[in-house]
């Protein structure tokens, strides 16, 4: 007889009377004397089987000896259940038991496996096939396939083909530290893993191929959080003979398309925002907007409302900047000293907080009354825009770190009022980074996306004596504050190209040596190209919910970049290390 006729999550009354097969394994075992239940669990779900000594007492003897997670067959009579239970699909029937078959037995499971489990972090990460078993890891590999499956069609019917590009490479210069894998046959000499399919599917434009992408592994060796896996997976994509808007209605209509189809929710258009704008108003080149509270300035290149008062800590502050939090002036004395304390942590590493409280009478109230009159206050209240019952919290430094340091209290406000809810999507394109980032480390320039991205045309002219101002065609999607995917048009021209590495600090042989297989296809007739990777680790936990993309991962690595199920990194035999002539 076959091990099973239907799976365990789809018998329903009308399937009454039928006789069925299921194989799956025992989730509970409930022994009531001359009656037995045990629910059998498979990927589809759970079935209850009853056992009976009048009707057939060597099954339930045999029910007796079962434990948790055995691997069983049960073959039987599908019944109605006396007492229903609404909580699972099938809890309308049951399977009255004839015959019972322990096809494996299995050891007691280090936690539980339900919805709710007893078992922590760690002990479910090292026993992940049985993490799997759990409805809410299962769902989510689950939401991982439809997505994928769903970003196949999207990206076929729109002419992309899926060209698989290789793993053992030479480094890419996507400026995280590379994995490297030693050559056996060329002693000495290292493969690296990708970071990025990048000078790929640039080779692929040149090829001809017009649109390709590919759902890709990528290899970092950088630090972890729970948006960052050392190998995590993009949806590689690059299109020729497209300008950026071409690139941004193509991917918006695909990210339009992915929650429609998978989550049901449809997407207005998604607005636009230079990178100056983000840091300004948001401190962050990924701004969360399903809130708003921008930052308000009370001191920068082009305003003052905060001098001449003899308050040390703002007059010598390059930048005074606030955020306006709705309602919140009836926060506590305790309440703003635990803001406080959040910016103490050194994390975010500011100095402390000053407020301002507007009462419901519209008396303005701050932590600095000793230095500033109703006057001086109402002048940063009136350029926030303050309502009565709102709270004004301000930060004083450099720029860039008041922006940054505000950009995490805002985050942290956001949460505390209930602004962020998970349920709501809020995707936004950021545009117009910088071409280059100054490293004060190494004195030099680094490329803030990667060496080919095309500097805007209008900037060209600045490329010479100012290349510090000179602007990216370069772009990031961003949902509720996630950076889900970057890219950029390409540079197809070669005197660009050259510039480019020369501003970079690389000499025409460094050039040549790292790059010299992309320049040489370049002048074999490159057409304009431009393209975008999103995270397909992150998308999908932003779908599912959650803020750990670990979550989304079938084995995923611990914070310390370890497999603790396979116990990975681990050492070499000598053996493996003198055949790579490591030892
Ligand atoms: P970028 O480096 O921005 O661009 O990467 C694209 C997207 O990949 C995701 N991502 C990660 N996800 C999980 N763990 C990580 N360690 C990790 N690092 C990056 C992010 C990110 O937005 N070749 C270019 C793309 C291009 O120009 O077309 C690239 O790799 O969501």
């Amino acid at each position: 007889m076959s091990y099973r006729t239907n799976n365990c999550g789809e018998l329903r009354t009308l399937d009454i009377g039928k006789s069925v097969v299921l194989s799956g394994w025992v989730s509970k075992v409930r022994l009531m004397g001359s009656m037995a239940f045990v629910d059998i669990r498979d990927r589809y779900g759970i079935t209850q089987l009853a056992f009976n000594e009048e009707e057939n007492p060597d099954a339930l003897k045999h029910a007796e000896s079962l434990g948790r997670e055995f691997v069983i067959k049960a073959s039987g009579l599908v019944r109605e259940r006396s007492s229903k239970n609404k909580q699972i699909a099938t809890g309308d029937i049951e399977v009255l038991v004839e015959g019972l078959e322990i096809l494996n037995e299995s050891k007691t499971p280090p936690f539980t496996i339900e919805n709710e489990t007893d078992g922590g972090d760690e002990i479910r990460m090292q026993y992940r096939y049985l993490d799997i078993r759990r409805n809410p890891v299962k769902e989510n590999l689950i939401l991982r396939h439809n997505l994928a499956q769903e970003i196949r069609n999207y990206l076929s019917n729109a002419s992309f083909l899926e060209v698989e590009t290789p793993v053992l490479i030479k480094s890419t210069p996507e400026g995280a530290r590379d994995f490297v894998v030693p050559s056996r046959l060329n002693p000495g000499q290292w493969y690296a893993l990708p970071q990025s399919p990048q000078t790929f599917k640039q080779l692929l434009m040149v090829a001809g191929l017009d649109r390709y992408f590919q759902i890709v592994k990528c290899f970092r060796d950088e630090d972890l959080r729970a948006d960052r896996q050392p190998e995590f997976t993009q949806i590689d994509c690059e299109m020729s003979f497209v300008n950026r808007e071409d690139i941004l209605q193509n991917f918006e209509g695909m990210m339009k398309h992915l929650f429609s189809k998978v989550k049901h929710v449809e997407l207005e258009d998604f607005p636009r925002m230079t990178y100056d704008d983000a840091m300004r108003l948001y401190g962050s080149d990924k701004p969360d907007i399903r809130f708003g509270m921008p930052f308000v300035e009370l001191k920068s290149e082009s305003i003052d409302l905060v001098g001449g008062k003899d308050f040390k800590v703002f007059d010598s502050a390059e930048s005074v900047i606030s955020i306006c939090a709705k309602g919140a002036a009836t926060f506590t004395r305790k309440q703003l000293d635990a803001l406080t304390d959040f910016v103490k942590r050194p994390q975010v590493g500011a100095t402390g907080i000053i407020y301002m409280r507007k009462g419901e009478d519209g008396m303005l109230k701050s932590s600095v009354d000793k230095f500033y009159d109703q006057e001086a206050l109402t002048k940063w209240s009136d350029e926030a825009q303050m309502e009565n019952g709102d709270l004004l919290l301000i930060m004083a430094g450099d720029q860039s770190k008041v922006r940054k340091q505000l950009n995490e209290l805002r985050l942290h406000m956001g949460d505390l009022l209930g602004l962020r809810n998970p349920n709501e999507f809020k995707p936004l394109w950021v545009v117009d980074f910088p071409l280059l980032e100054w490293d004060e480390d190494t004195n030099r320039f680094h490329a803030m996306h990667h060496p080919f991205t095309s500097p805007l045309e209008s900037d060209l002219k600045d490329m010479e004596v100012n290349p510090g101002l000179v602007r990216a065609d370069a772009y990031d999607l961003v949902i509720n504050g996630v950076e889900i995917g970057g890219g950029s048009i390409r540079i197809f021209d070669k005197q660009i190209q050259s510039q480019m590495f020369k501003l970079l600090g690389f000499t025409a042989e460094e050039a040549e040596a790292q790059f010299g297989f992309l320049m040489s296809a370049f002048q074999y007739g490159a057409p304009p190209h431009g393209g975008i990777a999103l995270g397909f680790d992150r998308l999908c936990s932003l779908f599912g919910g959650s803020d750990s993309i670990r979550d989304f991962i079938a084995f995923p690595k611990n914070n310390a970049g370890r497999d603790i199920m396979i116990d990975a990194p681990s050492a070499l035999s000598k053996e493996q290390m003198n055949d790579l002539e490591l030892g």
